[in-house]
């Protein structure tokens, strides 16, 4: 039996338990790992209240750092003890999250080695928002050194680090867009230059080439006017709980793209694609290129806390969940 934090039933954060459940164990290509850290993200708080319709009990918690606890049939390349690192939310692959456990299981194909002396911790906070990032800039939006890069809710944790991706690419600027709610963290970072939401105005029409987008809604609205020919809109979430619906009549009158990426659903279709973000993330985190700030860090216990400070937008950019 180990420690878990299972969803019986889908609702406020009072709906994250902890128990003991049974252990999971690996099969064909798979890899148990006895968890460090999980990474919590605001998808989190939407597999919990049950946006998605995941068949319960479920444990949440898409991102994990550990060791190898047990390799399953047919996977090459790992052993027990190992440091690894794993995105769980490979859902093409039948798999739906489990990181806020002592163990979980991932695919070998979502999972990386990680140095010996790696910082798991701060490795447990980059894994899907540095994947998603570096795939929205680099293989969506195909990021080149003389653009503009917009980046919204730029206070969050997918908009933080793919302003620091962005900014060691280079782009030309990379400008963070921070909300006013009051106890957000403040407007550090890799920006050239920071704007409040509501004060998108003060850009210039034609002035931005690629919009980076987790918040959706109005916000998104008003960043895609702003893009120049050519310029593109890259969708990755929508934390403000509303989509921004596009004309196609304005993206060709104004020759701007829109693009949109979901890593847990197109995983398991481009696993080179995943595995050389994967890598190429790890490694610049291991490195401090990236230069993310370490992570807030709660015990297992408190994992509703993080879930609260997410949804009320009080949140640091990132928390991980130390389990072990
Ligand atoms: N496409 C993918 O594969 C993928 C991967 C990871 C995450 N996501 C999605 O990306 C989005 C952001 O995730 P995250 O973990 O970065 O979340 P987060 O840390 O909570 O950041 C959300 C950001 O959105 C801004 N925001 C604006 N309006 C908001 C509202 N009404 N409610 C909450 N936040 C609002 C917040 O900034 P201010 O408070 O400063 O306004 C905050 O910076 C989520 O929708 C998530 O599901 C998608």
């Amino acid at each position: 039996m180990m420690r878990a934090v299972v969803v019986k039933t889908p609702g406020p954060v009072e709906s994250l338990q902890l128990a003991e459940v049974p252990e999971p164990s690996p099969g064909p290509g798979e890899l148990a790992i006895d968890v460090a850290y999980a990474g919590v993200g605001f998808v989190d708080t939407l597999f919990r209240s049950g946006a998605f319709g995941v068949p319960t009990p479920f444990t949440p918690g898409i991102e994990v750092t550990g060791h190898v606890r047990e390799v399953g049939p047919d996977v090459v390349g790992f052993r027990p003890g190992q440091p690894v690192a794993a995105l769980l939310n490979d859902f093409g692959r039948g798999m739906r999250a489990g990181g806020y456990a002592e163990v979980a299981v991932a695919h070998a194909a979502m999972a990386t080695r990680l140095p010996d002396d790696a910082d798991l911790a701060r490795m447990a906070a980059v894994l899907v928002n540095g994947v998603t990032a570096w795939l929205a800039l680099h293989d969506l939006a195909r990021l080149g050194v003389h653009d503009n890069v917009l980046v919204l809710g730029a206070s969050g944790g997918l908009g933080s680090i793919a302003g620091r991706i962005a900014a060691g690419h280079p782009a030309r600027t990379v400008t963070g867009v921070f909300g006013r709610t009051p106890g957000r963290p403040s407007a550090t970072g890799p920006w050239t230059h920071t704007v409040r939401s509501d004060d998108l105005g003060s850009i210039g029409s034609g002035e931005v080439d690629v919009v980076v987008d987790p918040v959706g809604g109005e916000l998104s609205r008003r960043a895609y006017e702003l893009l120049a020919p050519f310029g593109r809109l890259v969708v990755l979430g929508n934390a403000s709980g509303h989509e921004h619906p596009v004309s196609t009549d304005s993206a060709w009158l104004g020759s701007r793209q829109v693009l949109g990426l979901s890593l847990g659903g197109v995983a398991h279709l481009v696993p080179d694609r995943v595995a050389a973000a994967l890598s190429a993330v790890v490694g610049l985190t291991h490195r401090d290129v990236l230069r993310e700030p370490a992570p807030a860090v709660l015990p297992l216990e408190q994992a509703a806390d993080a879930h609260r400070a997410l949804e009320q937008r009080r949140a640091p950019a990132k928390t991980v969940l130390a389990v072990r």
